[in-house]
């Protein structure tokens, strides 16, 4: 059995036997969730437990979606989402703004402009550990720059093992990652979960200016995992079996020269009948949304797979021993 993760901090933290854990769990939660009994048993499963939500960068899908997950396991939650109401403006460190919060909370769970930001928390709780024991906070990396987003990965693996779960599972698919492949950290952190599923084949479709940066590709190498890059979505969406929209990151950073990509309603002429459409959301003109009402356009199932993965997640830190205590008997 591997090691449990301490802190959930970027993709390459998981393996395959862990991904399916987690998905069986969401699976298990939202199942379980549609009874009373089972919305009780889960409510009960982390009663006293406290999320801390340090949330410094804008953000509406991934802070609603953990304030949702610690409801449905009965947790609390702290909140800091402007660095301006901390003492941050004092000139505390961020490090210290959140080794506060650690003082006070059993998960942390970050997002930050700076890249590394909860990686750099986590290295610091673990060294510090022996000195202050009651700091036994879990790290978990709510998006860190244009870095990496690994719960946002993970529902996009659960969301994707939805809808392959009754043809042969990811593997073997063709997935076309679409947009600023540049600076968009979800599908960076995606892209380094399809190691552990064999035969992928990824398609980035991107302008010149946003194509995926030179890292990823070395560790798409490194795996033999094929990809080919391009700038014709027709022709991608033609063979794909899963088309991940991204918008242009261009609230980060400016950069010219380049428009962004559009799937558009024709384009759902081309879609195979069992490929579907993905986008973590916010979107803007790079997905119509006159294509929503095709069941194959998945962008809202995905936030909605987010509340749940995100409670697995919590629940996998936060429970160590038995996985499924008091939701044996409720379905
Ligand atoms: C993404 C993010 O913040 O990286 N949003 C999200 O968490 N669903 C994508 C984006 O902002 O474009």
């Amino acid at each position: 059995m591997r090691e449990r993760l301490y802190h959930v901090l970027e993709s390459q933290q998981f393996d395959r036997e862990l991904l399916d854990h987690l998905c069986a769990l969401t699976t298990r939660f939202r199942e379980v969730g549609k009874t009373t009994e089972g919305a009780l048993a889960m409510k009960r499963r982390h009663v006293g437990k406290r999320a801390a939500l340090y949330f410094t960068q804008v953000s509406t899908r991934t802070l609603n979606s953990f304030r949702a997950a610690c409801q449905v396991l009965g947790m609390d939650w702290l909140e800091i989402s402007d660095p301006n109401t901390s003492s941050e403006v004092k000139g505390e460190s961020p490090i210290d703004s959140v080794a506060t919060f650690a003082s006070y909370a059993d998960a942390i769970i970050m997002r930050s402009k700076l890249p590394g930001l909860a990686k750099q928390a986590a290295e610091y709780f673990d060294r510090e550990r022996p000195f202050r024991p009651w700091h036994t906070a879990h790290v978990v990396n709510g998006g860190s720059g244009q870095d990496q987003h690994p719960t946002q990965a993970l529902l996009d693996i659960y969301t994707l093992y939805r809808a392959f779960r009754e043809r042969g599972g990811i593997e073997g698919k063709t997935i076309a990652m679409v947009g600023d492949l540049k600076r968009g950290r979800t599908v960076r952190s995606l892209a380094y979960l399809m190691r552990h599923y064999p035969d992928v084949r990824l398609i980035f479709v991107s302008p010149p200016a946003f194509q995926m940066e030179e890292d990823i590709k070395a560790f798409l190498q490194k795996h033999n995992i094929p990809f080919e890059e391009t700038e014709d979505l027709d022709a991608a969406v033609n063979v794909a079996d899963a088309v991940y929209m991204t918008r242009v990151q261009d609230d980060l950073d400016k950069e010219k020269g380049a428009t962004p990509i559009f799937f558009q309603e024709r384009h759902l002429k081309i879609l195979g009948p069992h490929a579907i459409v993905m986008h973590p959301l916010p979107r803007r003109e790079e997905l119509d949304p006159a294509c929503d009402h095709d069941p194959r356009i998945k962008i809202w199932r995905q936030e909605r797979n987010g509340m749940w993965m995100r409670a697995a997640v919590l629940d996998y830190l936060l429970k160590e021993n038995d996985p499924l205590e008091g939701m044996r008997e409720v379905a």
